[in-house]
This record gives structure tokens, sequence and C-alpha cells, in this order.
């Protein structure tokens, strides 16, 4: 490999850390010899897809053949029909990732600026280094509330995107009607805001800001969803961004023709269709969340309020020591430290006997952790 090669490579590329995804359960059972392995760490749904999902994709296997429609004509008409809004204000994507990627490229260069909140999901910051732009962090309050004054002071003429994520991962917190709205209202016209909101679903607050309502009222927004969380299509990889037309349009420039996949596709289709595996799921999370709650409060730890299917909170411990002791124990969480929250244990919500299974472990762990310190 020539020197020269390596110097070819853009600058920018090196500054980027590897995205540090939960761990997998596979991995964990190599590693520690286990074949009983929990994974709370990366927000999935744990009652595992809709039953008319999976039928959807075993009929749609024998077609696999085929490219995808690129155009995702049939989901987009089903996603037009869910949220009121017209197909060519739609682009899906392979995940919320891909979708952060595409915005990125449309819109960020060298020089350019990109406001987020801090801690907050780490793919922002991802594209805007890939695009060699610069990020702006904009720290949450003590209580992990939305520091808006700071954010619109943080906003320059460089500005392009401003990132919101409600329920925002890590923290759990989410933006309020009133809030966005205020917020919005002094947001400067050069500045799109992007409303991620990949736990919308699993809300249950009735002062949540809907971020559609927003876009219907011609605000400069573009609203992010996926399919990863409440409609258990992870494995899959299926995310979609709404948005004013013309920015939509400027957006679809950067995809490559076959970015959301066929079973992806179908199996989006037929997930918008299980309002029931939908309301299980939202059950199913307020009840694990309370187990959590009511769990760590008896051993003198306070959860954090979150409308995700996640929560923290503080183990006024080494957080990354806590994780090792849980993994060797077969229980996958995620540490605070990478997330920029030392101390921290984020718990995604399991079924209620991995809820339980978590709590007895980590009372076990945290002992251990004590008695080392
Ligand atoms: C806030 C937030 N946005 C986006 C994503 C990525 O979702 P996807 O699986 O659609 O790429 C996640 C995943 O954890 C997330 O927490």
């Amino acid at each position: 490999m020539s020197e020269e090669i390596l110097n070819n490579v853009r600058k920018n590329l090196f500054a980027i850390k590897p995205y540090q995804p939960g761990k997998p359960i596979s991995d964990v059972k190599r590693d520690y010899g286990l074949s009983d392995v929990i994974k709370l760490g990366s927000n999935e749904n744990p009652l595992g897809p809709s039953k008319l999902a999976q039928q959807a994709i075993a009929e749609a296997l024998q077609g696999v053949n085929r490219y995808p429609d690129p155009g995702a004509f049939s989901l987009k008409e089903a996603l037009s029909k869910k949220h009121g809004v017209e197909t060519k204000q739609i682009l899906v994507g392979n995940g919320s990732d891909d979708t952060i990627k595409l915005i990125s490229e449309t819109f960020l260069q060298q020089g350019a600026e990109i406001v987020v909140p801090s801690p907050s999901f780490s793919q922002y910051w991802f594209g805007a280094q890939l695009m060699d732009a610069t990020t702006v962090a904009v720290p949450l309050t003590a209580d992990f509330e939305y520091d808006f004054e700071a954010m619109l002071s943080a906003v320059t003429a460089s500005t392009k995107l401003l990132y919101l994520c409600s329920p925002n991962n890590p923290t759990g917190n989410y933006i309020r009607q009133a809030d966005l709205q205020a917020f919005l209202d002094r947001v400067p016209a050069h500045v799109l805001v992007i409303l991620d909101e990949a736990y919308n679903e699993y809300v249950v607050e009735n002062d949540y800001a809907q971020g559609i309502d927003f876009l219907k009222q011609g605000y400069n927004v573009i609203v992010m969803r996926t399919f990863s969380k409440m409609y258990a299509l992870a494995g899959l990889r299926l995310g979609y961004v709404m948005g004013p037309a013309e920015v939509i349009d400027a957006i679809n420039r950067t995809r490559e023709p076959f970015n959301a996949n066929l079973l992806a596709q179908t199996a989006a289709i037929a997930a918008l269709d299980d309002a029931d595996h939908v309301e299980a799921s939202r059950k199913q999370n307020r009840e694990g969340m309370q187990r959590l709650q009511a769990g760590l409060e008896k051993l003198g730890y306070q959860l954090l309020p979150s409308q995700g299917n996640f929560a923290i909170f503080n183990t006024g411990l080494d957080d990354q020591k806590l994780f090792d002791l849980l993994l060797r124990e077969g229980v996958i969480v995620r540490s605070g430290t990478p997330l920029g929250l030392p101390g921290y244990l984020r718990v995604s919500i399991g079924l209620l006997e991995e809820v339980d299974r978590f709590l007895s472990v980590f009372e076990k762990v945290v002992s251990s952790a004590v008695r080392n310190v």
C-alpha cells in the first residue's frame, strides 16, 4: 500500500470514531461462553415483529430475485394516507441512519455547521463529519431538558441544519407542543430543523409536539421516523422522512435507487396495518417501564422519566465496570460514558421477565462493584 494512496483519503474521515452499537447477543454468548443472554442495549421491540409483517415477508420471499421498487410507491401511499401528507413529501431509506446521511450529503460541506443537542443520537455528528462540516453541540439542562435559548444562540449564518430528538436518545425526555411552537417561531429562515421522532409511537404524554403538525403549518422542518422501534423491523432497516416537497426532492437526488429493500418495504406496509401489535407494544412498554422504575427505586436508584422504550439512571458508580459485570452475567445494556453520561446506564424496556432479570443481576453486580471500589 503506497503512502500516497492514504494521503488521498479525505482528512475529515480520520476524525470519525466508528459507531459503537449495542453489543449483539451472539458476540456476548461467544465472548463469555454463555448460552442465555438478554439484550436491553439497542432500544428494540421485545415483542418481535407483527405477525402480519412476518406473513408479508414470507409471501414476498419468492420475489427477491427482482429489485425493489426504487420509488417505494406502495409504502409511500400507505404513509401518505396515515400521516395526511403528499407522497412527494416522503422519502424512504435504509433506516434513519441512511436518511440522516442523505440529509447531510444534501446540505453540508466544509464550512457548514449543524446544531445538535448533547447528549443525543451520535449519527447527526457522523453525517456532519462525513461532509467535513462542523457540529456545534448544545448541552441539555441539568435536568436533561432542551436548552432552547442556548440552541438559538448557537445558530450562525453558517448553520444549515438543527437537530432535535424527541423523545431524546439517550435521555428519554420529550418536547412539548408549546415549547416547539415558541422555538420554531424564532429559528432563522435559513435553518432546516430536523425532528428525529424515532420513538414517536411510544409517547403517551398529551402535550407531546407532533412534528407533522408543524410541517403541515409550513415550518421549515423535516420529520424523521423509523420502523426499527415500535414497528419492530430493526433488522430489515427502514426509515423515512417527511418534509416540504422541494426539500424532499433535493434529498432524493443523493439517494441510491434501491436504498429500501424489497422485504423491508413489504413488511413495513403490513406493519402499518397492524394496530393491535402497536397497541400491545405500547402497553407492554409502559408496564416494563413501571416495573423497572419500581425495581430500581427499591434498590435506591431513580429512573429518569422517559417517553421512549428505554430509560437512564445514575448509578453513582463506574458505568463501564458495571456494564462489563452485567455482560458477564448475560445482560446487555448501554453504559453511559460513550453516550456522554458517565455514571449512568441506559436500559431498554424488555419483556417483564427480562426487566426482572436485569434488576436481580444489577443488584448482584452493584454489591460486588461497591465491594471492589
Ligand atoms: C434517536 C434515534 N434516531 C435514529 C435511530 C436509528 O434508527 P434506524 O434503525 O432507523 O437507523 C435511532 C436508533 O437507535 C435512534 O435512537
